[in-house]
């Protein structure tokens, strides 16, 4: 694994002070080297396993992205396990980048001192950090996602699970790795397991909330969640209809006559602007079938939400789909200005036709707590609901799922309709209108 080319070094605990630009390989073998040289350093392998864990954080700050220092790992797996490189650079770290403290001590004095336990959680920064900041920090080691709280019960702590030390360290009495001999794929499956679990008990006390918010909602009410399908006279229209991407039972197997038949009905709502979230793939259809059924309208603008953390990626042919139209239409005859939210008009980005958000996800908790599967962030409705409509003006939305417009309608003052058909989508939306409504 070490390099021939590169002779061992004499002062092994001092790290060269141009060792963070040297070439990845270089970095590499140098660190194997000084896990090696700490396993037959009974008194002095802290400062060697200091040394090891200086490269090992060079390393790490530079794989930690695209799996490559999981990949590092899985390669010196018969040198080092995940775990004890993890606490060489908390070692390195935790002295503030200087050896000079570790003098004498064995691994297990260092550990001690530097308060390393098997499973450290290191919450904060440490004592005297490097200082240049060129070498990562402990949050940049959590957020590998793994790191296990010295409070709890291991159950995940590494990348490759197999623990296998050819040379054990004479000087760290360590209990038996609970983990030993459990393979990475059962490792992540348990990972998940948990995730999972952790997201469903966030979604069922979230759901338990909700609904008591809606239990206690008062009997005179701004706003309504209804399946009826009549058309509400309105000042603004925001609506995300099925778009023929979903792939959910929502879907109209005639996408046009679906669009061409709600577009026509709603023409007739009254409202200056109408705002219609779609889809890129049906980007020119949509546009004509607009055009063409909401009588009275022309077409203003397109609008995008650009959803910054969208990881479907259906196909290495294509660039990943991170925004989508959302369609404007203004009623024939009507002025309305558009409104900038808080804000004077000029110079901020509430004014912009685009708006960045992320996609609502199950691990997310308050009102973008994932709900339903194209589920909306409030913050974009904000965005529209601020620009298209005036506190106590009516803003409808013909397909509102969980209704992230009618939270946002209500929060800034508007009254809200909202029409959906799915019941239990009804009264999540009713449930969260009534939390986060705050009317
Ligand atoms: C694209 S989703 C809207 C999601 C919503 N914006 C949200 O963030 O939760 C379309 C919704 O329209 C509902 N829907 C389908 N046909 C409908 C109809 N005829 N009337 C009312 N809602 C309908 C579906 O159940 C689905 O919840």
């Amino acid at each position: 694994m070490t390099s021939a080319t590169i002779p061992p070094r004499s002062n092994p605990v001092s790290l060269p002070s141009d060792a963070s630009a040297w070439p990845t390989d270089r970095l590499s073998d140098e660190a194997v080297r000084a896990i090696q040289t700490c396993r037959k350093h009974g008194k002095a392998a802290a400062r060697h396993a200091w040394q090891a864990g200086a490269y090992l954080s060079i390393l790490h700050a530079r794989l930690v992205k695209g799996r490559k220092w999981a990949a590092w790992l899985h390669r010196h797996e018969e040198v080092v396990s995940e775990d004890t490189a993890r606490r060489y650079i908390l070692l390195y770290e935790r002295t503030g980048g200087r050896a000079a403290g570790l003098d004498g001590m064995t691994l297990t004095e260092a550990y001690a001192a530097f308060g390393i336990t098997r499973f450290t959680e290191a919450a904060s920064t440490p004592p005297g950090s490097n200082g240049d900041g060129s070498i990562h920090g402990h949050e940049r080691l959590e957020a590998d996602h793994r790191r296990q709280s010295s409070h709890e019960t291991p159950i995940l702590n590494g990348f490759n699970g197999n623990h296998h030390h050819p040379v054990v360290p004479n000087d760290l009495e360590e209990p038996a790795d609970t983990l030993a001999g459990i393979g990475e794929k059962a490792i992540l499956r348990a990972a998940k397991e948990i995730r999972q679990r952790q997201n469903a008990g966030r979604l069922r006390r979230q759901r338990e909330r909700e609904e008591a918010a809606r239990a206690q909602r008062g009997g005179k009410r701004t706003w309504v969640v209804t399946a009826d399908q009549r058309v509400a006279r309105c000042h603004a229209v925001i609506a995300d209809p099925p778009y023929g991407i979903s792939g959910e039972p929502w879907e109209p197997e005639d996408l046009e006559g679906y669009t061409r038949e709600w577009c026509g009905r709603w023409s007739k709502c009254g409202a200056d602007l109408v705002a219609i979230f779609w889809s890129q793939g049906k980007l020119f259809e949509g546009r004509r079938w607009f055009d063409e059924s909401l009588s009275g309208y022309t077409f203003q603008q397109v609008l995008t939400w650009h959803a910054n953390n969208n990881g479907a990626h259906k196909s290495r042919r294509w660039l990943k789909q991170s925004w989508e139209p959302i369609f404007l239409y203004r009623r024939g005859g009507s002025d309305r200005l558009i409104l900038a939210e808080d804000k004077a008009w000029s110079g901020d980005l509430h004014n912009l036709d685009c708006y960045v958000a992320p996609v609502p996800q199950v691990n997310y908790s308050g009102h973008d707590l994932k709900q339903h599967p194209t589920q909306k962030p409030v913050s974009v409705m904000r965005w529209l609901v601020h620009a298209l409509s005036e506190p106590g003006e009516m803003v409808a939305t013909p397909f509102c799922g969980v209704a992230p417009c009618g939270v946002a309608a209500v929060q800034l003052g508007r009254k809200y309709h909202g029409i959906e058909i799915d019941e239990r989508y009804r009264r999540i939306a009713e449930g969260r209108i009534a939390m986060y409504g705050m009317a």
